[in-house]
């Protein structure tokens, strides 16, 4: 039995009264998942907070899943096999649909190096309403800044299974968005996004 092979029976969905449409009329913006891939060191982090940051300043409801903050919570139970990258995503993908649906623009941050998890979180949405950041700095560059020291760990064979050392990391092939999170500044960064997100009509161009 997988985690998403279903075990409760006897349950019907019920319906809420207020839906995604009423949330967005109240609040005047739509909902989105923007999901920033990328290798541990790219600056999956530091961009999702600045974004948002800057939506918060517009008024927006917005949030952070970030994968080192959810593996100390909902995620504490998962390693970093591949069985658990999965699941830690498929628990993620499920969660930000959630937030989707109150409305908030749901931003999250996690390695999820395997593209198949990322096609099944984006399968779980309507068509636009994923959209798939790539921070894609070089190995090298990741490595060279090792905020945490893990690659080093990983080097010296302290961390098994480390994305980009022992194990893989599969690029987005159509990503929404892909940055060059090595060369450019974190203000590059927010503003390509921001332009993203007013392109796809979740935010009202700034007049
Ligand atoms: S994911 O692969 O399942 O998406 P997630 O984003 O939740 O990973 O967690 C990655 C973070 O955990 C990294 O930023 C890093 O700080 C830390 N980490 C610890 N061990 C590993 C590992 N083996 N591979 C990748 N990241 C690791």
């Amino acid at each position: 039995m997988t985690a998403t092979t279903p075990k409760a029976t006897n349950i019907v969905w019920h319906e809420a009264s207020v839906d995604r449409q009423a949330r967005a009329s109240q609040r005047g913006h739509s909902s989105s998942i923007l999901w920033f891939t990328g290798l541990s060191g790219s600056g999956k982090s530091t961009l999702a907070n600045a974004v948002n940051a800057a939506l918060f300043e517009r008024g927006l409801a917005t949030y952070v899943l970030d994968g080192d903050n959810i593996r100390h919570g909902l995620c504490k139970d998962l390693g970093f096999s591949d069985a658990d990258r999965e699941e830690n995503i498929r628990r993620i993908g499920e969660v930000a649909k959630l937030f989707l649906d109150a409305g908030v623009i749901v931003l999250t941050a996690f390695v999820s190096p395997f593209r198949a998890d990322r096609d099944k979180a984006r399968a779980l949405v309507a068509d636009g309403d994923f959209l798939e950041i790539h921070c894609a700095a070089d190995l090298a560059v990741c490595e060279s800044r090792d905020p945490k020291g893990l690659y080093a760990k990983a080097r010296a064979g302290q961390i098994k299974e480390f994305t980009g050392i022992s194990s893989p990391y599969e690029a987005p092939e159509k990503p929404e968005l892909c940055l060059d999170t090595g060369a450019q500044n974190l203000e590059q960064c927010v503003a390509a996004v921001i332009n993203l997100l007013e392109e796809r009509g979740v935010l009202k161009a700034a007049a």
